[in-house]
């Protein structure tokens, strides 16, 4: 990690989760059953985001929900890109290297936007793979509660008229449920029809199981607190316009998903109540 995130703009703590998720992203690529393959996370995987990783997995932390969401956007990802699709928008990117490692045709665009010096981060670790990125990548420094970014990811060059993928993961649990609908707006106001939404989320469940009790507390603590659980997240998608197919862990550890292999239960324990979601604008 370097000073850009580190300097404290009031929203370091927040801006680090995006750091602790890539070690848990590298700590499973060095697994032999790896279920997400995510050879460059081991870049992003500092000695001090490493410390903050273990605190947080010390403090009852799961992985399941970053490796299985990981898996689920790439597959459904793929399919959009052999569909045709050539837009993608990865709203708080954070440590997401898939501009880097999917092979993405190459015309296509990528957009990611995080708050303001998170990206800068990311791109300072990850020089030494810069000739690697599949595709053109377009970054945008954006708080995402505010609703600004729409008009800036259209100067960037994002063509309202294609379907594109918009990828919003690892977001939900640092925002209220009132900027979850205003950004869901924006993104339907963006999208064409055929466009793909790949969206997580803790269950409401997560924030009442005694078991995460510790956890929640530890992620308060440190500035960066669990605020938004839903009880029905398709159902949440579809009253918001969307065609949802949406998954907690445990069903998908189940096999309930036809597309997507059944992670394993090591990845799913009980007590993390967690969606995942694929949704389509008709
Ligand atoms: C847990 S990380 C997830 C990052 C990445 N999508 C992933 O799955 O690994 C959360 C990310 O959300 C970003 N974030 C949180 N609140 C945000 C906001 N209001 N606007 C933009 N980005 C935000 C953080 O900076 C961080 O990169």
């Amino acid at each position: 990690m370097t000073d850009a995130t580190r300097r404290d703009d009031g929203h370091t703590a927040v801006k680090e989760t995006g750091f602790i998720t890539a070690v848990i992203r590298a700590m499973e690529n060095e697994r032999p059953d790896a279920y997400l393959a995510d050879p460059h996370a081991a870049l992003l995987s500092t000695p001090r985001s490493r410390a903050m990783a273990e605190e947080a997995l010390a403090a009852g932390g799961t992985v399941g929900s970053v490796i299985v969401r990981g898996r689920f956007g790439d597959i459904a990802l793929g399919e959009a890109m052999d569909q045709g699709i050539t837009q993608v928008v990865c709203l708080a990117a954070g440590s997401d290297t898939r501009a880097w490692r999917l092979p993405l045709p190459s015309g296509t665009r990528f957009f990611e936007i995080d708050l303001p010096g998170q990206l800068e981060a990311k791109d300072a670790l990850l020089a030494p793979i810069a000739d690697r990125l599949t595709c053109r990548r377009v970054t945008l420094a954006e708080d995402l509660r505010e609703s600004t970014w729409p008009r800036r990811l259209k100067d960037a060059g994002y063509d309202r008229a294609k379907p594109a993928v918009w990828v919003v993961e690892g977001l939900l649990p640092y925002v209220e449920t009132g900027h979850f609908t205003r950004l869901l707006t924006h993104i339907e106001e963006m999208s064409s029809p055929g466009s793909v939404l790949l969206v997580d989320a803790p269950h409401a469940a997560y924030f009442t199981d005694p078991a995460n009790a510790r956890f929640l507390a530890f992620m308060k603590a440190r500035g960066s607190a669990f605020r938004l659980g839903l009880e029905d997240f398709g159902g949440f998608l579809n009253r918001c316009g969307w065609q949802a197919e949406a998954y907690t862990l445990r069903q998908l550890a189940a096999g309930a998903c036809p597309w997507v292999p059944a992670p394993p239960e090591r990845l799913c324990p009980p007590r993390d109540h967690h969606w995942v979601a694929r949704a389509r604008l008709a």
